[in-house]
């Protein structure tokens, strides 16, 4: 039973779902999950869409970190979110993952089936079961937020949106400290490409870091606010832990803060924020 969360996670969506005949490469997927608990994260991010889950398990199962020291977090597909599929698919992933017990687990999208009355009735029953040890959110905008926190037992643990320095979401950052939960940074790479940000660029020569590092630590400085950047190499993913020793001086943070162009990657049609 987890009441924080480490300050950085491992991201597992290989971002293929949306292709057509997407397969998952499992092998690959349980390398990087191993990788990353060997290199010191312990906070992994999966979610039952990603189709990583068995390898998350996989990976545990042979690691020698102790379960007790992990975060596990998933998400419940918003094509499963009535009340029995969510109790079903929740079944699902616990087994696929080979745990008895999800620290964290979210409502992947506010769309698709999701009912708030129906879906959080069930995310309610899973943590009063022990189930689930933590709910999130995924993906909402203040006002879902605030219909989630009325139908809720349990308080929001933490709300996982696209984060980085081109979507600097400052309206969710401070209802996530007016509200008191984590906010998890999903992208925080800006998916790859935040060599391509000219402040992250300048700040990080002056630091002898990389771009990602400095995205990364922008982040990690914020008292509760935890990237989940997903690496597939070890190399990546060695560079993206050590970014939580690196200290930017105030003038960097106000640096990156000042950007104000946006740049939004995930943005299906069905998001609340375009309906
Ligand atoms: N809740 C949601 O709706 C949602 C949506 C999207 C993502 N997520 C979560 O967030 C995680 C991360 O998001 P993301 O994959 O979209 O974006 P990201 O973490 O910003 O970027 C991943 C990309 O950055 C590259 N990369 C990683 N470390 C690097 C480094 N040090 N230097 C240069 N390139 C580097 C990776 O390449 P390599 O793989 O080659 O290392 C990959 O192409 C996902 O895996 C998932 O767990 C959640």
């Amino acid at each position: 039973m987890t009441s924080t969360l480490p300050p950085i996670g491992v991201g597992t969506d290989q971002n293929t779902a949306l292709e057509e005949d997407f397969e998952v490469d499992h092998d690959a997927a349980v390398e990087t999950v191993l990788n990353a608990l060997e290199i010191g994260y312990r906070h992994v991010d999966t979610a039952q869409i990603y189709g990583t889950e068995a390898a998350v398990g996989e990976a545990i199962d042979r690691s020698d970190v102790s379960r007790s020291e992990l975060v596990v977090a998933t998400k419940v597909h918003y094509q499963r979110a009535s009340y029995e599929d969510v109790l079903d698919s929740v079944e699902t992933s616990l087994e696929d993952l080979g745990l008895e017990t999800i620290d964290l687990l979210y409502v992947h999208w506010p769309a698709g089936t999701y009912e708030p009355e129906e879906t959080l009735r069930a995310f309610n029953e899973l943590h009063a079961d022990g189930v689930v040890a933590n709910v999130g959110v995924s993906n909402f905008t203040p006002e879902l937020l605030d219909e989630a926190r009325e139908l809720l037992e349990p308080t929001i643990f933490a709300h996982q949106v696209e984060l980085h320095p081109l979507l600097q979401q400052r309206e969710l950052q401070a209802y996530a400290r007016e509200h008191d939960h984590y906010l998890v940074g999903y992208s925080p790479l800006v998916r790859g490409s935040a060599a391509d940000v000219p402040e992250l660029r300048s700040v990080a020569e002056r630091h002898d870091a990389t771009p990602e590092q400095v995205s990364l630590a922008w982040l990690i400085q914020r008292e509760k606010i935890v990237p989940v950047p997903k690496a597939s190499s070890a190399a990546h993913l060695r560079e993206n832990f050590a970014a939580t020793n690196l200290e930017l001086d105030p003038e960097d943070v106000e640096r990156i803060d000042d950007i104000d162009r946006e740049r939004r990657i995930i943005d299906f049609e069905f998001a609340p924020w375009n309906r």
